[in-house]
């Protein structure tokens, strides 16, 4: 694999293959299965792939959440290797911004609601971030994990926006055996945490069993309720959204597909969820 921290490096690489497809796998790093599965989707489908490893700083809302974010390079260029990835990309933060100018996007909806309103700034730092590697590297296709639904939406988004010419692949949530979505910060849960945790998963596939039955505001209480009968659950919030706009909605519509939502706080450590509601 090749490694490379600056731009200038990584796009002579990328000149000299310039006829080759790449498929473009962004990560902040303490990698797990799932990055791995990213980078296997874009192995199938594109002669280069390539991932990167930026912990972006514009992204965080919180210094704390920034100071905490795992890292954990040496074990990450292992797992990309036995994953034969060709590519990382590990740029530094003056690399990635040599200038501290920083645009403002709008994407609607995607910008006001759940994730959007708890953790404010954070997509505009994720839209900064995939303009920059978009711009530096510009990829034939770029893969998301639908377990950052959002995320996805606002990348499709952006590149509407910026008229990039950019693919962007959605691919399946990761799970661990007993169902919690595969995140770099289950790292900081116990093995016990990790078992009590993966309630959020069992409870959201409840409330996909009881869409026939019950109001939008009953599955509401029926989720938030159960998350706080664990005394260090502390949910943020739990929406059900059209998955094609992603507004959260009060009332069953007829919207062709539904989307639960969460982010709850375990221990401290911030999880967030979705599952896909079938009519
Ligand atoms: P990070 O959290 O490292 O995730 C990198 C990619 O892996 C994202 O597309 C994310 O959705 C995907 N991913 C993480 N856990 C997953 C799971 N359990 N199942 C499926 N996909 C999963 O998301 C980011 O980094 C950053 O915001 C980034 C896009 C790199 C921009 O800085």
């Amino acid at each position: 694999m090749q490694v490379f921290e600056t731009v200038k490096e990584i796009q002579d690489y990328l000149n000299q293959h310039a006829t080759k497809s790449t498929g473009f796998v962004p990560t902040m790093g303490a990698l797990h299965a799932a990055h791995i599965s990213l980078i296997e989707a874009s192995k199938k489908e594109n002669e280069i792939t390539i991932c990167s490893i930026f912990v972006n700083p514009k992204q965080f809302n919180k210094q704390e959440d920034l100071t905490n974010y795992p890292r954990n390079t040496e074990a990450d260029i292992q797992q990309l290797e036995a994953a034969k990835c060709d590519v990382l990309f590990i740029p530094s933060v003056t690399e990635m911004y040599p200038t501290k100018s920083e645009k403002e996007f709008d994407f609607g909806v995607l910008s006001e609601v759940m994730e959007a309103e708890h953790r404010p700034g954070h997509f505009n730092g994720v839209a900064v971030v995939i303009e920059r590697f978009f711009e530096i590297l510009n990829p034939t296709n770029a893969y998301f994990g639908e377990k950052d639904f959002q995320q996805l939406a606002v990348v499709r988004a952006l590149t509407k926006q910026i008229n990039s010419s950019v693919n962007i692949v959605g691919c399946p949530i990761f799970r661990e055996k007993n169902g919690l979505a595969m995140s770099s910060r289950n790292e900081r849960l116990s093995i016990e945490e990790k078992e009590i945790a993966s309630a959020i998963n069992k409870v959201l596939k409840e409330v996909c069993e009881k869409r026939s039955t019950e109001s939008v505001a009953n599955l509401k209480t029926f989720f938030l309720d159960k998350m706080n009968h664990f005394s260090f659950f502390e949910p943020e919030y739990f929406e059900i959204a059209d998955a094609e706009t992603l507004q959260p909605i009060t009332e069953w519509g007829d919207a062709q597909k539904y989307i639960a939502f969460t982010a709850v706080n375990v221990n401290g450590v911030r999880l967030i969820d979705n599952m896909t509601i079938i009519n």
